[in-house]
């Protein structure tokens, strides 16, 4: 400081909020999405291998049934969890998406039912039935979720309760509900009881069918095995536990534009940092979508935004979250900053999940090709993919892992192949076999083909299991295991 008068401090710029409930979310920045490869710099260490043929009819992984978003019971510190039968054999148990095989594969969202599989291998598994067999099941249907065994033999499944139908009360069995769900998209069942979905390939949007969402836990059952199957014994209680609340995530009312919103799939865990239990969900950043701006800090760095084209308008439609919740007493939630948002880069942070190595925390989510922001060739440079970043902490200044955060892609000549990845302890991560029938052609085939078609080129099983190795700031895919296979 200069002559006379008493120096000015200049101040100490103020560190991040990087506590679980602190105010610090990291971006996905356009400029680091653009670093995801392109086509012809796309390698083996992320591109998998090309699915030529899937289980099918009675070798699928619920025969009857397609199959698509699924998750193993789990411990709280996120390992796999076994179930024990009496001569202390351990059973493994995935919970899935479900919907009967008749149903075309587009309108299955719209009829979504979790059910069970039980293996003790880990590998091949035998239909359990509904998760939910009877009583209060809460949405008009369910999506994806996460489950825990807790150290007291307790389950907890956690779920998107969809649709505003059945939120108060409903009895009866599951199939009971799933014909009413049928009955509720209206004029789109076929004489026959199919369901067609009225238009695109995926949500049959606006057909009369609600898209709010909410997080649901349901508990108060254990987990046992009795004559070689894994029933749970009690009675499931549910209830809706985390609500978009409008600022710090989306409502459904405020997704006036662009791309449906979302507030759903809840990954539960134990935070081994501070002993806390949290969720983690996709979401959408909260606000009018219509009235949001691609903001400076969404974009990258000041040299970045110096060499940026023009800004498309619908860009900032796109504003996918990472959202987190903490339990903060037994039973009670509460939202928290979202861990990351991609505004103006993705629309849809899918089934976020974590794995804990080499005390860095590895944040990992599925995205589409179709849900990034239109810059650029955002588009091409995207797939049907996993995702992922690496932390110091749960809250961490995430880096992307490879280039761009880019971890899995489906071969270039077939992209919708598989979608919905889970990694698991040891890099095992688990996908559902989407439309690997349609090739090389753009995913809005799939509603122009014939009921028949739509089933063949659907594949609607659990595909063979990929091992990625993680290490630092990247993966590599080293290998293709079996069918559905978690355990190593
Ligand atoms: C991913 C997903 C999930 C959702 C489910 C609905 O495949 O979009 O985010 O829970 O499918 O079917």
């Amino acid at each position: 400081c200069a002559l006379g008068g008493a120096p000015t401090p200049t101040p100490e710029p103020t560190p991040p909020d990087t506590r679980p409930e602190g105010t610090f979310t990291d971006r996905w920045t356009l400029q680091e999405a653009l670093q995801i490869p392109a086509d012809a710099e796309k390698t083996a260490q992320t591109t998998m291998p090309l699915i030529t043929s899937w289980p099918q009819g009675a070798q699928k992984t619920l025969p009857d049934q397609w199959v698509w978003d699924t998750w193993p019971l789990k411990t709280e510190d996120m390992q796999i969890a076994t179930v024990r039968a009496a001569d202390g054999t351990p059973y493994y148990v995935l919970v899935h998406l479900s919907v009967d095989d008749s149903v075309l594969p587009g309108a299955r969202h719209d009829l979504a039912t979790l059910r069970y599989s039980y293996s003790t291998d880990g590998r091949s598994w035998q239909p359990g039935g509904y998760l939910f067999p009877e009583g209060v099941v809460l949405g008009s249907r369910n999506w994806a979720g996460s489950a825990l065994l807790k150290a007291d033999g307790g389950v907890e499944v956690y779920y998107t309760a969809t649709g505003e139908r059945n939120e108060g009360p409903v009895q009866g069995p599951s199939s009971v509900l799933e014909r009413q769900q049928v009955g509720d998209v209206q004029g789109a069942l076929t004489a026959d009881g199919q369901l067609v979905p009225q238009s695109g390939s995926g949500f049959p949007n606006e057909g009369g069918i609600g898209f709010e969402q909410r997080i649901a836990l349901a508990d108060g059952v254990k987990a046992e095995v009795v004559n070689g199957r894994v029933v749970f014994s009690g009675t499931w209680k549910h209830r809706v536990i985390l609500r978009a609340d409008g600022t710090l995530y989306q409502t459904v009312a405020q997704s006036d534009a662009g791309p449906l919103y979302g507030f759903r799939d809840p990954w539960a865990f134990r935070n081994p940092a501070d002993g806390k239990r949290y969720v983690l969900f996709t979401g959408n950043m909260g606000g009018l979508k219509s009235q949001q701006t691609c903001q400076p800090e969404d974009l990258g760095d000041a040299a970045f935004r110096a060499g940026l084209g023009a800004l498309n308008a619908e860009m900032p439609l796109h504003n996918g979250a990472i959202g987190l919740a903490v339990e903060t007493a037994p039973g009670a939630w509460k939202l928290l900053n979202p861990l990351l948002t991609a505004r103006c880069v993705n629309q849809e942070l899918e089934r976020p999940h974590l794995v804990m190595k080499g005390g860095q925390v590895y944040l990992f989510f599925s995205s589409h090709i179709g849900k990034f922001a239109p810059y650029g060739d955002l588009r091409d440079r995207g797939e049907e993919g996993l995702y992922g970043f690496v932390g110091d902490s749960l809250r961490g200044d995430y880096t992307p892992l490879n280039r761009g955060g880019l971890v899995l892609n489906t071969p270039l000549t077939q992209r919708y192949q598989s979608y919905s990845y889970d990694v698991l302890p040891g890099g095992l991560t688990t996908l559902f076999v989407d439309v690997p029938g349609i090739g090389n052609q753009d995913i809005s085939v799939v509603s122009t083909l014939p009921p028949e078609q739509q089933r063949a080129v659907f594949g609607g099983t659990l595909g063979k299991t990929l091992r990625i190795d993680i290490s630092g700031s990247s993966t590599s895919l080293v290998s293709e295991l079996n069918y559905g296979q978690i355990i190593p």
